[in-house]
């Protein structure tokens, strides 16, 4: 019981510094904007969250305006810390738009040159629309942008997947700080593009030596999906739950049917990392085209944002076809556990079962 409460109260304490009633953040999801998403996890307690990498200012406000139309509720804006610009490899990048055509459109000659839009830009838009909470994943926010995050009273979550990470956001300002398991859905958030599938840590090992590491409070993420992950990820430490897979399969989320439908009949090895999306490693189904893709002899994955270039035909294509063979199907190794019912019950139920399990009152 003496253990449960001081569990109990250092939840409530983090609940208190964000302004939510439940600790769960919707995980950010670039690709996955969806307000009604977030209005729905805002509106059962949570935190919203919008995964911007991809938007330009203009629909970052968008974004937040529509959001705040809707509740007084928090809501965090991530950005990714971009990667030094890529060497470019052209009879690759040939190959690749050969090997691409087997599953899409063959990509335009040019398809590798696309950039995500600017992201000091996209730096100043949040200082000027003020989000309670920004995260940044990828790497960490520059020293000037920290101080002007202070300075204007935002938030700042760092997301990682080492301990030696962690350190670095602690002492680089971070407020809190995103602990991603290996197990999670999407891209992997490793500072060092490189190091990404080479220090694949598991959430079970990474929460208890982040939570020692640090003093600033951990979000555990990464295969929680449920009221036994939620339970887990406290007793070891963590003060609050990020989900990403967890809440696709809910209407709001509006993914393709075929996505979907797949999660819920994923076993946890049935999901694999990989570059063969973007160029940066993330963890996804393992779809006919990354099947072929990762196999011996395909053509290497270009770096990142090269190959997010290289594959977006085919991604918009299979998405408006409905295909999952070429769909960007993004999933955590607790997709199986992702239930089809509106974001607020997914909260609610989630929150009842942990608090149950961890016998507190709250
Ligand atoms: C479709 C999808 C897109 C994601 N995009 C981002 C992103 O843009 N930024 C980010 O920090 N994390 C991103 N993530 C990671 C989530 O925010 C979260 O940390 C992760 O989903 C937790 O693991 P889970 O999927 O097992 O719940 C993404 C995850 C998914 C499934």
């Amino acid at each position: 019981m003496g253990r449960n409460r001081s569990i109990s109260s250092k939840v409530e304490q983090f609940c208190q510094r964000f302004d939510l009633r439940v600790p769960v953040l919707l995980g950010p999801m670039a690709g996955v904007p969806a307000p009604p998403l977030s209005i729905s996890v805002i509106q059962a307690g949570g935190l919203g969250s919008c995964g911007a990498v991809l938007m330009t200012p203009e629909q970052m406000h968008d974004w937040a305006e529509t959001i705040r139309a809707a509740t007084n509720g928090p809501f965090q804006m991530n950005l990714w810390v971009p990667d030094p610009e890529p060497t470019r490899n052209p009879e690759q990048e040939n190959r690749l738009r050969l090997f691409l055509s087997q599953f899409g459109p063959e990509p335009p000659t040019e398809a590798g040159d696309t950039r995500p839009p600017d992201f000091q830009m996209q730096c100043q838009a949040l200082l000027a629309m003020q989000p309670p909470v920004v995260s940044s994943v990828m790497g960490l926010f520059p020293d000037h942008f920290v101080k002007s995050l202070k300075a204007a009273g935002i938030a700042w979550i760092a997301t990682v997947t080492t301990v030696s990470e962690a350190v670095l956001a602690e002492e680089a300002g971070a407020d809190a700080i995103v602990a991603q398991g290996m197990e999670a859905g999407g891209h992997r958030g490793a500072f060092d593009a490189q190091q990404a599938e080479k220090r694949m840590v598991g959430l079970c090992s990474l929460v208890s030596a982040v939570v020692d590491a640090v003093n600033v409070p951990v979000i555990a993420a990464g295969g929680i999906a449920d009221g036994r992950g939620v339970a887990a990820a406290l007793i070891l430490g963590a003060s609050a739950v990020q989900i990403g897979t967890g809440f696709l399969r809910s209407p709001e989320a509006q993914i393709p049917q075929a996505w979907s439908s797949a999660l819920a009949s994923t076993a946890p090895e049935d999901t694999v990392v990989s570059r063969v999306f973007s160029g940066r490693a993330g963890r996804s189904l393992e779809t006919e085209y990354v099947k072929a893709a990762t196999a011996p002899g395909a053509p290497e994955a270009a770096p990142y944002p090269v190959q997010r270039g290289l594959t977006a035909e085919m991604r918009s294509q299979a998405n408006s076809l409905g295909q999952l063979v070429g769909m960007q199907a993004w999933a955590g190794q607790s997709a199986r556990l992702a239930q089809a019912r509106p974001a607020t019950e997914i909260v609610n139920s989630i929150w009842n079962d942990a608090r149950e399990l961890l016998n507190f009152d709250r």
